[in-house]
């Protein structure tokens, strides 16, 4: 499951309102799959389509899909007398997507002649704009001196994306990927309580290479490093990820650091460290790695009977960081284990707490269903350096992420 999959699941932006505005373009019909990510988070949407907009697109799409109430001329019979202030007065954010370059223009101008650019004219709070058009309509300097100057007024431009327009020209112009629109929505609606910090997140496995073609590693799928990436920077945090193999995607302004081994995570992460102001060691890091047998492939041939792997340590990344801190740094832990009960899993979070100095720990059981590795969902056993303790119920990884971030800023 990817992780705006995962996010689609949270309860955290439920009653949140924002505005969708759609704007003449091929792209149009991308705009639905945002709203309907949007939508699954029980968020209010309402939308604006223009006279370009639904020459792609109906309104009736928009209301199935679950927008409301779904606007279009401003002088069209039905249409309420001051619908051009109401999104202004309602919702929490705007998003134009996609962005047109005539409503670009009409944007920068501060036009009202239609109801969108009216309603974006009445609108103060966060206004996110996803360009697409043809490359050259992009490049053109009209359309670039528009950008600056919405920019300037405290916009913010999701950049198009490069590849193929519909029309065969290629070059800069296709409206960002759904997922990064989804991302860019959330990021306007959520607290902004991380602004400012600096936070390194360990993701996912490492993998140890024996032979030329065989490796050591274990099944973490990046989801719950990826969540706590994901909210720190929805919070406004800049977020460096240190990624083992097979993570998931993160949203572009996320930096991201590929790695391979332990060994490699640890050099990648003791690197960054001394810039960070929060570090999450949620990697399943191997403590040990094989000896390796070389680069080529071993072959079975004279090692019928089996055969002995001998294993060497690996630095422990969360208890040297945290020998490293400084005092204003925090340290967030977890622990994979094989509990019989949240009680037991408790005691041993506490221990290893303790043992590896992290400010916060948090326990999973990597044995029970629901809980640990691949899975959407986790149940945690949590410790602080105050002594505080909670067992929390299962929940969506996005949710615990969230949780443990809120946790972490109050230590
Ligand atoms: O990726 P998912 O599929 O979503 O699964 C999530 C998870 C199960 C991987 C995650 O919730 C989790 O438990 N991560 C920690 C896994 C682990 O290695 O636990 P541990 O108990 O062996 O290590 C304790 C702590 O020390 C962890 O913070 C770990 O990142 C860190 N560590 C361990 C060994 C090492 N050499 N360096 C470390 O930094």
């Amino acid at each position: 499951m990817s992780l705006d999959c995962l996010f689609s699941r949270s309860g955290k932006f439920a009653g949140k309102r924002l505005h969708l505005g759609v704007s003449g373009s091929v792209a149009c019909y991308r705009a639905l799959d945002v709203l309907r990510a949007l939508r699954a988070l029980d968020m209010h949407v309402s939308a604006t389509l223009t006279g370009g907009a639904r020459q792609f697109v109906t309104p009736l799409l928009f209301e199935a899909l679950g927008a409301m109430p779904v606007y279009g001329d401003m002088f069209a019979p039905g249409e309420e007398a001051f619908a051009h202030l109401e999104p202004g007065q309602h919702a929490q954010a705007m998003l134009v997507a996609p962005a047109s370059a005539d409503t670009l223009s009409r944007l920068a101008q501060g036009a009202a002649s239609d109801m969108l650019s009216a309603q974006a004219l009445a609108f103060d709070g966060p206004l996110l704009l996803a360009p697409a058009m043809n490359p050259r309509m992009w490049q053109h300097p009209a359309t670039q001196a528009n950008v600056a100057t919405l920019r300037e007024r405290g916009a913010r431009i999701i950049l198009p994306a490069c590849g193929r327009a519909a029309c065969g020209d290629a070059g800069e112009g296709r409206l960002a990927p759904p997922e990064e629109l989804f991302w860019q929505a959330l990021r306007a609606l959520a607290p902004q309580d991380m602004a400012g910090k600096r936070v390194m997140v360990t993701v996912g496995p490492t993998r140890e290479p024996w032979d030329g073609v065989r490796y050591w590693s274990n099944p973490s799928s990046g989801r719950m490093g990826g969540a706590l990436a994901v909210a720190a920077w929805l919070r406004g945090a800049t977020v460096t990820a240190v990624c083992g193999p097979g993570c998931p995607g993160l949203p572009s302004e996320i930096r991201r650091l590929d790695v391979g081994t332990a060994r490699e995570m640890f050099e990648a992460a003791a690197d960054i460290w001394p810039d960070m102001d929060c570090g999450c060691f949620c990697a399943a890091v191997a403590d040990f790695s094989p000896v390796p047998h070389g680069p080529e492939k071993f072959k079975k041939e004279g090692a019928e009977a089996g055969f002995s792997v001998s294993f060497a340590p690996n630095p422990d990344i969360l208890r040297t960081l945290a020998a490293r801190r400084r005092a204003d740094q925090r340290l967030l832990g977890f622990a994979a284990e094989t509990a019989p009960d949240m009680d037991s899993l408790l005691a041993l979070a506490r221990a290893k707490r303790a043992r590896k100095d992290a400010d916060l720990l948090a326990g999973n059981c990597v044995n029970s269903a629901g809980c640990g590795f691949g899975c959407a969902t986790n149940s945690m056993a949590v410790t602080d350096r105050h002594g505080h303790e909670e067992i929390w119920p299962q929940q969506n990884k996005a949710d615990v992420a969230w949780d443990l971030l809120t946790w972490l800023l109050r230590i």
